[in-house]
């Protein structure tokens, strides 16, 4: 008897070995690195067509930026047509067919991404989802939707009506909402990322992941401009113990390549995003990037900083004045360092390695902008930074 019921607990432990890991593996997050891939808002606003997306699409494999990890395609707001007597929501005339729209995005290897609202309206007037969160959410991944993001826009008023301005009250409500939406697409059986967007109100790091958002906007929305970049950029410090693998704070969505910055902003913009595990989505037209805009895009160094399997948000270590000190911890054991100039003017910093926890013996530093390894540094760095720019390194203690 005795030797049986150890026969059946040896099976019981034998099975659920064996179960365990297929189980953990079907569970495994959605955007398990941060959401790379592209948005239609920054660029094309209203003017987003089916074509715009298949043109994209075609650019995207064209210009290199699938293979360099660009995987999705993302509709922002203005394809919302109405609603039918059944309550299935069509989109307008500019988006003749979804499904087969998501069918040509995936036969490029690529990923189709939709917008909508919690609201009766999304952010540019247009059908939200208020009461239809089942049914759009079943349609979506009918027509073959991989990735939702849904901005609060329209909702505020019932927010206001719901909680007036408490925080933890209001913090609740957007809570019910994102959730709602998350079952919703949980219950399609289809694996759809949740982007949520509403600005950052009521401290929504602390509440996003348990809202089921894979990723949550921090900010307002960016412009293509320099202080609007660098307000929204460095204003992140703090937020890295809020970021894991599934689950990513957004500082919004890229501008490079939209023409309002010069090309060395832009890479403080790419390498701060890459520093915080932003997730990286293109808002420019990608059928007419200049090499300079492909190589900051398309930087492979600078893309694994920001894609390391590590999923640790890096964090500001030092400031002096204008010149800010940021430093990602990554998988291999080694640092992603950023040294950045917010001064109009070059500057030069002397950076103590100990500051990221390295001993008083050498430690070798590979230049990310520059593509090359520099003399070991023994103490501290040296580092020159050019106006509104950035030097970016990957450092290993030897
Ligand atoms: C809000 C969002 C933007 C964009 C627009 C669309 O402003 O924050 O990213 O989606 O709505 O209307």
């Amino acid at each position: 008897m005795r030797l049986k019921i150890r026969f059946f607990l040896f099976c019981f432990l034998l099975t659920s070995c064996l179960v365990v890991p297929a189980k953990l593996s079907a569970a495994t997050p959605a955007a398990s690195t941060p959401p790379m891939g592209w948005n239609s808002w920054n660029h094309f606003g209203h003017r987003v067509t089916d074509k715009t997306i298949r043109d994209t699409a075609d650019a995207m494999v064209a210009s290199g930026m699938r293979d360099a990890g660009y995987i999705y395609v993302n509709i922002d707001d203005t394809w919302e047509g109405e609603r039918d007597a059944e309550g299935h929501l069509h989109p307008n005339d500019k988006f003749p067919d979804m499904k087969a729209l998501a069918d040509y995005v995936h036969s490029k290897g690529l990923k189709l991404g939709i917008y909508s609202s919690p609201g009766a309206k999304t952010c540019a007037g247009f059908e939200g989802s208020l009461g239809h969160e089942e049914m759009d959410a079943q349609d979506y991944a009918k027509w073959g939707i991989d990735y939702l993001k849904y901005d609060l826009c329209s909702y505020t008023k019932e927010l206001r009506e719901q909680a007036g301005n408490d925080p933890d009250k209001s913090a609740e409500v957007m809570q019910r909402v994102y959730t709602k939406m998350h079952d919703a697409l949980a219950a399609t059986g289809r694996p759809i990322v949740l982007s949520m967007c509403q600005y950052g109100w009521y401290a929504v790091w602390r509440w996003g992941t348990k809202s089921g958002g894979n990723l949550w906007r921090t900010t307002g929305d960016i412009q293509d401009n320099y202080l609007s970049m660098a307000n929204i950029g460095f204003s992140q410090a703090g937020l890295s113990p809020f970021a894991a693998p599934g689950h990513w704070n957004d500082p919004d969505m890229l501008e490079v390549g939209n023409g309002g910055m010069k090309p060395m902003e832009y890479r403080t913009h790419m390498s701060l995003w890459a520093i915080l595990a932003a997730p990286l989505l293109a808002g420019n037209d990608l059928s007419t990037m200049t090499d300079e805009t492909k190589s900051i895009l398309m930087n492979k160094e600078v893309i694994a900083i920001d894609q390391d399997k590590a999923g640790h948000q890096g964090d500001r270590v030092m400031s002096e004045g204008p010149l800010e000190v940021w430093m990602k911890p990554l998988a291999d054991g080694s640092k992603a360092i950023a040294i950045f100039n917010r001064w109009t003017m070059p500057l030069t910093l002397d950076v103590p390695l100990a500051k990221f926890g390295f001993r008083n013996t050498p430690v070798s530093l590979h230049d990310v902008w520059e593509h090359k390894d520099l003399p070991a540094a023994n103490g501290t760095y040296h580092a020159e930074v050019p106006p509104h720019g950035v030097v970016m390194l990957r450092a290993t203690q030897r």
